[in-house]
């Protein structure tokens, strides 16, 4: 089974949002295999997303990132990089489509509550960032003979 990286933003914990956004992934029928709160620290927050140091925006999103505390998780299922990415939405809220996480419950593209990994290799880099291998579970969910056909 794949696994991803989700992590609900600063906004997301202070709106109160966070049982929603896990509580839509539980009734997917995805498993969640790790979680945590923590507060990243500004170095932490740089190599999560390294890849845009160079954008304009780029300082913007680490303060935003650090802001305040954050839920991270490790997210489990068939296909579950894309499927955790169709489930968020785009990265503009104002142009996330009706159903997804950000198109439901956001408005603007520097406050979009939620991030998940873009690929199997971002999600892999991003898991081993953020948890240890002991923090990761691995465990049988009583209804996965309901959620996969054999
Ligand atoms: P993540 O799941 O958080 O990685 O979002 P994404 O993959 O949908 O978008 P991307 O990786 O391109 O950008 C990372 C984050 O930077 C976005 O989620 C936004 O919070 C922020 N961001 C991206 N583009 C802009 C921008 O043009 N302006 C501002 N202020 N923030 C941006
Ligand atoms: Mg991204």
């Amino acid at each position: 089974m794949e696994r991803t990286f989700v992590m609900i933003k600063p906004d997301g914990v202070q709106r109160g949002l966070a049982g929603e956004i896990i509580s839509r992934f539980e009734r997917k029928g995805l498993k969640i295999v790790a979680m945590k709160m923590l507060w990243i620290g500004r170095e932490l927050a740089e190599q999560h997303y390294a890849e845009h140091k160079e954008k304009p925006f780029f300082n913007a999103l680490i303060d935003y990132i650090t802001s305040g505390p954050v839920v991270a998780m490790v997210v489990e299922g068939r296909s579950a990089v894309s499927v955790v990415r169709t489930m968020i939405g785009k990265t503009n809220p104002a142009e996330a489509a009706p159903g997804t996480v950000r198109g439901d419950l956001a408005m603007d593209t520097g406050r979009n509550v939620v991030h998940a990994s873009d690929s199997l290799q971002s999600a892999e880099r991003e898991i081993s960032l953020f948890f240890k291998p002991d923090e990761i579970f691995d465990y049988a969910k009583v209804d996965e003979d309901w959620v996969y056909e054999k």
